[in-house]
């Protein structure tokens, strides 16, 4: 599948575009943008780790899972080294309201856990996808390469992701997705009071 094919496709996946006033917020706070981004590839790596910890009697899962935390990894090590470039000091920033809220609606308990697990999952590479891409030309040079590198990843760890669901759910996804994607939809386009790489609208102070 080409990149543009995996684009239209997230596109028509996510229920909203990154609305513009993120986009402004992200040029004006690109020290943030880049701290949390780090954090966001570290946590990506984590959330993968965390399902081959639970899940070791099923093999598909732990295949693209432990290829995702590599890959994740290696994105993180990019971004270090992208702010150490600039001069940007890693520092702690607090998580976004967004992993968290999505977080909160997963089901307890069982497959319906690991489903909708995997479900958020694709819509975090693919909300990530879609800003790289809408960010990328508006940056420097070597900043739109590197999220446009980070395109292909992500785009392809959403189609892991919502594979596996549908592989292992043994029910139809669709009004599963659908919730999901009313609720991100939520998350992005509603105020939000601190910048991050998944904020919402910024809030007026
Ligand atoms: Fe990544
Ligand atoms: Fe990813």
């Amino acid at each position: 599948m080409s990149v543009d094919a995996v684009m239209a496709e997230i596109n028509r996946f996510l229920g909203c575009e990154t609305p513009d006033a993120w986009i402004d917020a992200a040029l004006n706070n690109q020290e943030i943008l880049l701290i949390d981004h780090a954090n966001c590839e570290k946590k990506a790596a984590t959330t993968a780790m965390n399902l081959l910890y639970k899940h070791i009697d099923r093999d598909d899962l732990l295949k693209k899972m432990s290829q995702l935390a590599r890959e994740e990894l290696l994105h993180f090590e990019q971004v270090i080294n992208l702010m150490k470039e600039r001069g940007i000091g890693y520092r702690h920033v607090s998580s976004s309201r967004y992993a968290a809220g999505l977080r909160d609606a997963v089901r307890k308990g069982g497959i319906d856990e690991l489903v909708d697990v995997l479900i958020v999952g694709a819509f975090i590479e693919a909300r990530s996808c879609e800003r790289f891409a809408r960010l990328a030309p508006f940056l420097d040079e070597k900043l739109a390469k590197f999220y446009r590198s980070l395109l292909k990843s992500e785009g392809r760890h959403y189609q892991d992701y919502l594979g596996l669901a549908a592989q292992y759910a043994g029910y139809p996804i669709d009004t599963r997705v659908a919730e999901f994607r009313a609720l991100e939809q939520e998350l992005i386009e509603s105020p939000d009071e601190s910048f991050r790489f998944h904020s919402g609208v910024p809030a007026v102070a």
